[in-house]
């Protein structure tokens, strides 16, 4: 039986291996022969990968892979993904190559507002806290100033800081909701050390309040961070076109507009539905988000607050047919940065970003919601034209075929021979063992 470990940190790469493959592995040296296969041969490489997180082992790849032909204003795009699921890159190019053709897509910025919290409580006289609050606020503001001075001089910072009352939820409980402007950093730490200096700040200007009683001067921090739900920084992009140009049959165009619109209704209506739609449009958003060095896990946590901030979990995309237009849109909420952090240290998420023309933060949001709406428009398409898993399958066969240790030219023979059948595991199996067997 295994025992926990002492120190796991402070041991030195090769230390960690052993341990690892010793203590939770059938097969330690075979085990080790994997994790090293996938060091990077450049040394200076391999230690920056190394220093980007605690106990790192190894590299995982992910496929960094292109998505061509996005004309976003007017401006065309190939656009950096980093995905393991088959058919998403694939998928994101056909659409792009279907609006290519259509007018392209269409953005706008809707905001770019982020939000940080100190949360804290306050067992007394309300009034005392709103008078305390006003001479507090310019306090907060110069308590910060060492952080914001740079951001200021370009044009951001601290927005607002506002006291909310929240004893009603839970008593006692109030909190400094502020809002930053962040410009193109996606600000995580900017706002959280502003907010860590707010707690400081309320912290010690209460014990000195005259007007509060002992108690109320001892009101508590209970902690200040960020908030990934940030429904005023928002990206919207659009497609139109007439409905006649949704196919080249016009009675199949209208027919497709109606089954499209049917779907997204669907998807607006019902939660069961509309999380598996979300997670199409998350297939497009979290591959670029990936291949940008952007944190995935903060726009997904935001964007499905954002789904579900009417009462019910919905879709994020949004058809309409008028007149003779067909329109498809979404709006999302996209935390996003284009300097500092990874943007500045993963040479990979370097060449995506200069691929992308070395996007501003408001540019790349823009890019992120197309690659989310592309991506949607391309399964719906499939899923009320011919089904899902004919694309799928076929993106899917090499999978299966490595799998299945077929070697270079029976992967040629077989892709060639699914190009006029339908793909299954079992269907794909056969076909291997035929072409073995003669
Ligand atoms: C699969 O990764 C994504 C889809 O399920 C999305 C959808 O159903 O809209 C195909």
């Amino acid at each position: 039986m295994n025992t926990p470990v002492e120190g796991f940190s402070k041991r030195s790469k090769a230390e960690k291996i052993n341990w690892i493959a010793e203590h939770y592995t059938k097969d330690p040296k075979a085990s080790k022969a994997i994790l090293e296969q996938y060091w990077n041969t450049n040394p200076k490489m391999q230690k920056l990968h190394d220093e980007f997180i605690e106990n790192t082992l190894t590299n995982y790849y992910l496929p960094f892979a292109i998505a061509p032909n996005f004309l976003i204003n007017e401006k065309l795009y190939a656009i950096p993904m980093a995905i393991e699921e088959s058919s998403v890159v694939a998928a994101a190019s056909k659409a792009a190559k279907f609006w290519l053709t259509r007018g392209g897509f269409k953005t706008e910025i809707l905001g770019t507002e982020k939000v940080g919290q100190v949360h804290f409580m306050y067992r007394g006289n309300n009034r005392a806290l709103q008078s305390f609050f006003e001479e507090l606020k310019p306090k907060l503001h110069k308590s910060v100033s060492s952080i914001t001075k740079n951001m200021e001089k370009r044009g951001g910072g601290i927005r607002k800081i506002e006291l909310r009352n929240l004893s009603d939820q839970m008593e006692g409980y109030y909190q400094l909701h502020c809002t930053f402007e962040t410009l193109d950093a996606m600000g995580a730490n900017f706002i959280n050390s502003c907010l860590e200096q707010f707690a400081k700040t309320l912290k010690e200007q209460a014990q000195q309040y005259d007007a509060f009683s002992e108690d109320e001067k001892n009101l508590e921090v209970v902690m200040s961070i960020l908030s990934n739900y940030v429904p005023n920084c928002l990206a919207r992009a659009e497609v139109s076109c007439p409905v006649s140009q949704l196919d080249a049959d016009p009675t199949l165009a209208k027919e497709f507009a109606n089954k499209f619109i049917r779907a997204i209704t669907i998807a607006n209506l019902e939660p069961h539905r509309a999380v598996t739609h979300n997670k199409g449009i998350m297939n497009g958003v979290d591959a670029v988000i990936l291949a940008t060095g952007n944190d995935f896990r903060a726009v997904e946590a935001g964007v499905h607050a954002y789904a579900a901030k009417d009462g019910r979990y919905s879709s994020l995309t949004h058809a309409t047919v008028e007149g003779d237009t067909f329109k498809f849109w979404i709006e999302i909420p996209l935390a996003l940065g284009t300097v500092g952090g990874l943007t500045t240290l993963h040479p990979l998420v370097k060449l995506a970003l200069e691929i992308l023309q070395n996007p501003s933060a408001k540019a790349l949001m823009e890019i992120v919601a197309v690659a989310g709406l592309a991506q949607n428009f391309a399964a719906v398409r499939s899923l009320v034209t011919t089904g899902i898993q004919k694309g799928h399958m076929k993106m899917h066969l090499l999978n299966m075929l490595n799998q299945m240790g077929a070697t270079e030219v029976e992967k040629q023979q077989l892709v060639e021979h699914f190009k006029h059948h339908v793909v299954t595991n079992a269907s794909v199996k056969e076909a291997l063992e035929k072409i073995q067997s003669q």
